[in-house]
């Protein structure tokens, strides 16, 4: 009894994850997002709070261009894959580069196998589906095809590289303000 109980419990919270990733996605469709300077620092120290990250900046006054609660859903969202992955190291990096500011989660944990590395984008795309929707806190494979819409609505680049066994970087270029 109680376990079909909690079990409607966790397919009610899946389909409301889904309901809502789809929601921000329409959103995002032709979405022109209003920017301004956002400091780097700033979000970091925010997403640290929320998860066990290491963060470093490479000056404490470097600033994107960007939507920031957007940016703030894409970096969470890149940082709770790494945690997921069975990670025990993550890192959450900025550096300048020229005119741009890159982003970098680097992470210790599964990895991708190459053949896979294009399909993680797709919706609803999971590597380990049965695995994952029992230790993945409602994840639904929405996640990344989000951040890929929220960087092109920002003109970031995002490229992710992996080694299976040995980690994954996941690497986005904004522009500075
Ligand atoms: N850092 C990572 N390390 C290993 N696998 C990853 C990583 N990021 C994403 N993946 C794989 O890509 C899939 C899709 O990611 P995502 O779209 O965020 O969906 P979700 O997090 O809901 O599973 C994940 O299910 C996982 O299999
Ligand atoms: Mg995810």
């Amino acid at each position: 009894m109680i376990e079909s109980a909690s079990f409607i419990m966790d397919e009610s919270r899946h389909m409301r994850n889904i309901a809502n990733s789809l929601l921000e996605l329409a959103t995002l469709r032709d979405y022109v997002p209003e920017m301004s300077g956002i400091n780097v620092q700033k979000i970091f120290d925010e997403i640290s709070q929320a998860m066990l990250v290491e963060t470093i900046v490479d000056t404490p006054d470097m600033t994107i261009k960007g939507q920031e609660d957007l940016i703030k859903s894409l970096l969470l969202n890149l940082c709770s894959n790494a945690l997921k992955a069975g990670s025990t190291h993550v890192k959450l990096a900025a550096m300048g580069v020229g005119s741009q500011v890159k982003i970098t989660v680097t992470d210790n944990g599964c990895g991708i196998p190459a053949d896979q590395l294009q399909k993680i984008f797709e919706p609803f795309y999971r590597l380990d589906k049965a695995r994952n929707r029992i230790l993945a806190s409602g994840g639904v494979g929405l996640g990344l095809t989000l951040c890929q819409r929220i960087a092109a609505v920002h003109g970031a680049q995002m490229q992710v590289m992996s080694q299976e066994g040995v980690g994954t970087l996941v690497e986005v270029i904004f522009k500075s303000s």
